[in-house]
């Protein structure tokens, strides 16, 4: 016999324990908010700040879009590690279903429950329905564990790169981000005691549909300018000489200006920045970064559109710049 499915009128519902401890507060202010983030070495600019401070002040989802490498994923780990919350991380891909994002029912466990029930003997059909769909036989996947209250306060819901899914699950999405609920057949509608703070990035590979946007705070994130990314590699990676930051960054910032299939993000400003070091590189040279031009560029193309004399007058180019710059 298999799991029976029950038909019962949706009911509200508030999965696992509430809590009585209080959350860490979420940040009072912008320069709060860029200050949190900084704790965290996450060099944040000010409209960033701002919508982050008035995602979390407002309760609203944050969308965020940009290319790769410029430090989208990062924001949502740095509020989970700032705030002290937990960080749920749903990774989208194609073909992503609700099993695989917001519950499926334990049916071995199910099956043996209604075996013991029945050799039992005597027992009550409607009890047993209640009894296999409850919070018990729930295997709860990222979003459904975002609207379960935690001790720790609301978590982080990161949904990350929602334009590897399709519309069917971004319409799904629509209920939870708009009324942070979801509603599972067999048991009723289950709704967050205190809504969790949500995430959303995307690549745009493809535009993601108006609908779900509207629900959230968009911010596009760009690349950094040169001032902030120095900041970056000066703040993530101080073993690294001041001279040597500099010239990769100034060679990325002149990099981008390039026609390229794909700019190297701050990413692989931060990779290539640590690959020069573990060579023991003081300063950039036309052989050195030739050589290392993989950890930067990704794509055969953009290499090839790089060889002959062109690295050696990019960084000619950089190199007089930084000079008269000092
Ligand atoms: N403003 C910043 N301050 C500090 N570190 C940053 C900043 N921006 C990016 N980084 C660093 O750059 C790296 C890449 O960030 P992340 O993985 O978040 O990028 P992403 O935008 O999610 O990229 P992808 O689209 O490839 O997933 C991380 O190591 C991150 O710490
Ligand atoms: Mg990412």
């Amino acid at each position: 016999m298999g799991p029976v499915r029950g038909t019962k009128p949706a009911r509200m519902l508030t999965l696992g324990r509430m809590d009585k401890t209080s959350p860490r507060p979420v940040p009072a202010s912008i320069d709060a908010t860029v200050a949190l983030l900084a704790q965290a070495h996450y060099l944040a600019d000010r409209s960033l700040g701002t919508v982050l401070y008035l995602a979390l002040k407002m309760g609203r989802p944050i969308f965020l879009e940009g290319e790769a490498g410029v430090g989208k994923t990062e924001i949502a780990k740095v509020l989970s590690a700032t705030l002290g919350r937990r960080l749920i991380r749903l990774q989208c891909y194609e073909g992503l279903d609700i099993a695989a994002a917001v519950y499926e029912w334990n049916y071995a466990a199910q099956m043996i429950a209604i075996r013991v029930a029945e050799a039992e003997g005597g027992h009550d059909r409607a009890r047993l329905e209640r009894d296999v769909f409850s919070e018990r036989f729930l295997i709860k996947r990222p979003l459904l564990q975002a609207l379960t209250p935690d001790p720790a306060g609301p978590p982080v819901l990161l949904i990350d790169e929602i334009d590897r899914t399709d519309e069917a699950f971004e319409a799904f999405l629509l209920e939870v981000l708009g009324d942070f609920q979801i509603t599972i057949p067999e048991m009723g509608t289950v709704k967050a005691v205190h809504p969790p703070v949500v995430v959303i990035t995307s690549n745009r590979t493809r535009e993601v549909h108006d609908a779900l946007k509207r629900r959230c705070l968009y911010h596009w994130v760009g690349y950094p300018s040169a001032e902030r990314e120095l900041a970056i590699v000066r703040t993530k990676l101080p073993g690294v000489g001041k001279k040597l930051s500099e010239q990769v960054v100034a060679f990325v910032q002149a990099l981008r200006k390039q026609d390229l299939f794909k700019s190297p993000g701050v990413a692989e400003t931060l990779d290539w920045a640590g690959a020069l070091s573990e060579l023991d590189v003081v300063a950039l040279d036309p052989a050195t970064v030739s050589d290392t031009l993989g950890v930067l560029l990704k794509y055969q193309d953009d290499i090839a559109r790089l060889e002959g004399s062109k690295v050696k007058e990019l960084l000619d180019e950089v190199k007089s710049e930084l000079r008269a710059a000092e």
